[in-house]
């Protein structure tokens, strides 16, 4: 586990550390070192642009270049990270996240690394702190040998910004939870089943300070859980409903998060074909988020009420699982005919936002890797945020910005309900067409929000694990998106 610290040291040029990272601007006149380098190029007898532009760097974002000091600075190694177009006014934290993010996955096997980056003040200090521990994370519980390379042990950010103290210790908590929530998403289902995530949830959210209860399989049936017991009857690993609630005694508001957390999705009987589903272990990412949410929110100590709903079921073809045509009754007593075994996730989803309208929130928010189609739409890095409330989804859209996290507001148009028609049930699962099926998905799931309550969707399918090469601080594989966007949110309602 990498850990941050902060430095008020000015002098760049004797800091002790293994690695210096620096940011450079492009510019109309080449290269320019950006604030937090000062001193720098004095000591590198004026030559650092010279020698960086001999090395074809631009200085844009994404870029990084690392140059030998020969003794020239304390630091054996001095790194530059591009930064892009020097900003007219204060810095984007996101361009500071991902710039600190390069450099620390970058410097993987390095012991100490500090960052001397534009920190002009607490926000672009913790953005430093954020971005740079979460460059720094590796998976590697499942490799054997010696040879590997551990992520950078230790992190500096040199900063004398008023506040900065609290702000990077937030990041660190957040950081942790990000972390836990990619850990769980690459976790092998053979090692990641309902159950198992439940204890996790028990013994890591415990150790938080949040209260949690778990719903085993009797206990779903007999609660008329009906779309949990649907989905995860085929599976002789049984599904769980975990509920973890965090209070604080100033707390105004409640806010509710629901998470689908199918720990693998073979599509069931209406199997995917073997390229859609090697990767769906991930799709327990919306439960990732909810839980990694929570314990952020509780070790933060927010000033709000928070519960968390954890979905978990997998989902398997075999001689107990539900068919195409079968019909159950959701907890809203609501009954659903399934067309389509694979699109599962709404049918758990319905369950969990029912229940959650049991603690009087004053939203709900649900978080899941619903649909391909939020990727045809919206591409890999991009959530869909659809909502009851034009309000309320330009808020988590607004929120996730704040924190990095890429959304799209998205219209939850009527004229689709119709073709949710069940022929036998209140509904079908799914919809004849399968255009614009980010947004039927959606829909489906509105039709079980309790009565008068705002609520919000969330489909990171895309974004919620990366297939592609890794960028800024986001590695290859879990990312832990939307964990930030819903602590983002906890905070808002903490006011
Ligand atoms: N878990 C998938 C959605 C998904 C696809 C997540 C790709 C991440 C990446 C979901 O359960 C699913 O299978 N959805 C179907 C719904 C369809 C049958 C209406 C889909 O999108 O194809
Ligand atoms: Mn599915
Ligand atoms: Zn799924």
């Amino acid at each position: 586990m990498t850990t941050v610290r902060l430095n008020s040291s000015d002098n760049v040029v004797s800091f002790d550390t293994e690695a210096l990272v620096v940011g450079v601007h492009t510019g109309p006149d080449g290269l320019r070192a950006a604030p937090g380098a000062e001193g720098l190029d004095e000591a590198l007898g004026g030559r650092l642009a010279a020698t960086l532009g001999a090395m074809g760097v631009k200085g844009k974002p994404g870029e990084i270049a690392k140059v030998p000091t020969f003794g020239a600075l304390t630091a054996p190694l001095l790194v530059a990270v591009g930064l892009g177009d020097a900003p007219e006014g204060d810095y984007d934290p996101e361009v500071l996240r991902r710039a600190a993010g390069t450099a620390t996955r970058a410097l993987a096997g390095t012991g100490r690394v500090a960052l001397a980056l534009p920190a002009a003040d607490a926000e672009r200090t913790a953005a430093l702190a954020l971005g740079g521990l979460l460059g720094a994370y590796s998976f590697t519980r499942y490799r054997t040998g010696g040879e590997q390379t551990a992520p950078v042990d230790e992190i500096t950010v040199l900063s004398r910004a008023e506040g900065a103290e609290a702000a990077v210790g937030r990041a660190a908590t957040v950081a942790a939870s990000v972390s836990l929530v990619r850990d769980l998403v690459n976790t092998p289902p053979s090692d990641l089943w309902p159950a198992r995530f439940a204890e996790i949830a028990e013994q890591t959210g415990a150790e938080a300070g949040l209260s949690v209860e778990v719903l085993d399989e009797k206990a779903l049936k007999e609660g008329g859980y009906g779309g949990i017991v649907a989905v995860g009857q085929g599976s002789v690993n049984p599904p769980r409903l975990v509920r973890l609630a965090y209070s604080h005694p100033e707390a105004a508001k409640t806010v509710a998060f629901v998470g689908k957390g199918i720990t693998f999705d073979s599509g069931g009987l209406s199997l995917k074909p073997t390229a859609s589903m090697d990767w769906m272990k991930s799709d327990m990412g919306g439960a990732g988020a909810v839980f990694g949410a929570l314990v952020a929110i509780a070790r933060l100590g927010l000033k709000v009420n928070a519960v968390g709903y954890l979905c978990l079921a997998e989902n398997m073809p075999s001689g107990t699982a539900q068919r195409p045509s079968d019909v159950f009754t959701s907890y809203a007593g609501k009954t659903v005919e399934v067309l389509d075994t694979d699109a599962e996730g709404r049918l758990v989803l319905i369950d969990g936002i029912a229940r959650a309208g049991e603690d009087s929130p004053d939203l709900i928010v649900d978080v899941a890797t619903l649909t391909g189609a939020q990727i045809v739409a919206l591409g890999w890095r991009t959530a869909g945020v659809m909502a009851n409330d034009d309000e309320l989804r330009e808020e988590v859209v607004r929120i996730a910005a704040e924190q990095g996290e890429s959304t799209w507001g998205m219209p939850l148009p009527d004229e689709l309900r119709k073709g949710l028609d069940s022929p036998v049930a209140d509904i079908a699962n799914l919809h004849p067409e399968r255009f614009g099926g980010m947004l039927t998905a959606a829909i489906f799931l509105r039709e079980f929000v309790p009565e008068g309550v705002r609520w919000a969707h969330i489909d990171m399918a895309g974004p919620a694990f990366n297939k592609g090469e890794p960028h800024g601080y986001t590695p290859k594989g879990g990312t832990g998106a939307i964990t930030r966007t819903l602590v983002g949110l906890a905070e808002q309602y903490s006011r």
